[in-house]
């Protein structure tokens, strides 16, 4: 597997690094890996555990993986110092790339010193050709790009620019920046280039109707948003229990508190608001209903790469009576998220091994905001994507600009 991380020195991608060259050299098993369970057998000769690392950055430029992977490591400490040392040959060797950092927000801009492209004085059209030429030379077989970039802000949609591959592509030849996200010129960076995209963070990335018509005219699968690891993980799982029992929510509050850069990031109200959003959303789609709801997140520096939920629910059962759920969930953000990277990078490319592009709904899974489906239930979505493994490649089509393009 050869997997092009776009934000390649931050915390999940550095303990992606870490535990997938650790898993490949035999040094830990695959605890945390959904794709090693005996339901997904088929992968394991098919794709096996045998990794190559990539990918852009906008900061530490001049370093590599390892040196980038200490610095984590020094900060949290969370997991055992030889499992590092064991790698350290390996992480030495993967260098990123400069990336873009386009309407990024004043959350990454907090983030220090940034090499960008676009500080080179590069068009929109010259930054794109540059990030393709990247992942293509990195390999186009058996590559996938992974964006663990900090979270955007919101980009305000606008159907001339998004709404089509023609606008799209018309925005970038014309260099108009206003509308325009990194994460979205990375996955037309990938998806122009026939290389399955994830996108793990809650930013636009492939979500928009232009890059999906892309996806399909290229035959390249993409899946997002926003990697489901915690509290919504959490939310998720247990919500159902009350729709199952009939029993009524009432008001459900979760006060989620993080630190280390992505909480720093996420201190910043403009790039919170991607965040909230993707989080707060679950539990409609989850209960058919909306209760009352407070979901906050706030830096708190001391936790560093801890994140800590709590969660109260205030429900309603039989005749009436109030009675309340309170849970906390104390969970280390990048052990939670990194394999989940990987399982996402190898079920893109077992669809792609089958023939299938598009949004892959099934991998929605691992995602809190899942691409194209209302279903966030976790047990149903283990489910559907146990049946999605097994059946025969599904035929996908998507509906842009009136025009249904579906699958031949
Ligand atoms: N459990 C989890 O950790 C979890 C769960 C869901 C989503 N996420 C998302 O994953 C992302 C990464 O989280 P993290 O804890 O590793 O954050 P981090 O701040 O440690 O790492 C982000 C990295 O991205 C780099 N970066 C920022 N903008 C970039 C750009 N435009 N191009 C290339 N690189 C860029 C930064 O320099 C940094 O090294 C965040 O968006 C976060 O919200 C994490």
């Amino acid at each position: 597997m050869k997997i092009w991380l776009v934000g390649t020195y931050g915390a999940v991608a550095t303990t992606t690094m870490v535990g997938a060259k650790a898993l490949e050299n035999g040094v830990i098993d695959p605890t945390g890996i959904v794709s090693e369970m005996p339901e997904f057998e088929e992968i394991h000769e098919r794709i096996p555990l045998e990794f190559q690392f990539g990918g852009h950055e906008v900061r530490w430029i001049d370093s590599n993986a390892y040196r980038a992977a200490l610095n984590h490591w020094k900060l949290n400490r969370h997991f055992d110092y030889g499992i590092l040392e064991s790698v350290k040959n390996d992480l030495e060797e993967i260098r990123a790339e400069k990336g873009t950092a386009i309407n990024c927000g004043p959350g990454v801009e907090s983030l220090g010193e940034l090499s960008t492209l676009e500080k080179e004085g590069y068009t929109l059209r010259e930054i794109v050709d540059i990030l393709r030429e990247d992942m293509s030379s990195f390999g186009k077989r058996d590559c996938v790009v992974i964006n663990v970039a900090s979270t955007e802000p919101v980009v305000e949609f606008r159907e001339e620019y998004h709404g089509s591959l023609e606008g799209f592509e018309s925005m970038i030849d014309e260099n108009r920046k206003r509308y325009v996200s990194a994460s979205m010129l990375y996955a037309y960076s990938a998806l122009k280039e026939g290389i399955p995209y994830g996108n793990f963070t809650p930013s636009t990335g492939s979500n928009i109707p232009a890059l999906k018509e892309l996806a399909i005219k290229n035959r390249v699968p993409h899946a997002g948003n926003d990697g489901k690891t915690g509290e919504t993980l959490i939310k998720t799982t247990l919500a159902p229990l009350f729709l199952y029992r009939n029993l009524s929510i009432d008001g459900w509050m979760s006060y989620n508190i993080l630190g280390d850069d992505d909480g720093k990031v996420l201190s910043h109200a403009e790039n919170k608001e991607s965040k909230v959003i993707s989080k707060d959303s679950v539990l409609e789609k989850t209960l058919g209903y909306s209760p009352y709801s407070i979901c906050e997140i706030n830096m708190f520096p001391s936790l560093i790469d801890n994140k800590i939920a709590f969660d109260f629910i205030h429900f309603k059962g039989f005749m009436g009576t109030k009675m309340k759920f309170y849970f906390i969930w104390d969970g280390i953000d990048a052990i939670l998220a990194a394999p989940l990277v990987i399982d996402i990078a190898r079920f893109l490319l077992y669809a792609r091994d089958r023939g299938e592009y598009g949004v892959i709904e099934e991998l929605g899974f691992f995602f809190k905001s899942p691409m194209d489906t209302e279903i966030v239930n976790t047990h149903q979505q283990f489910e559907m994507l146990k049946t999605w493994f097994t059946q025969k490649p599904i035929t996908r089509g998507i509906s842009t600009a009136g025009v249904f393009i579906p699958k031949v």
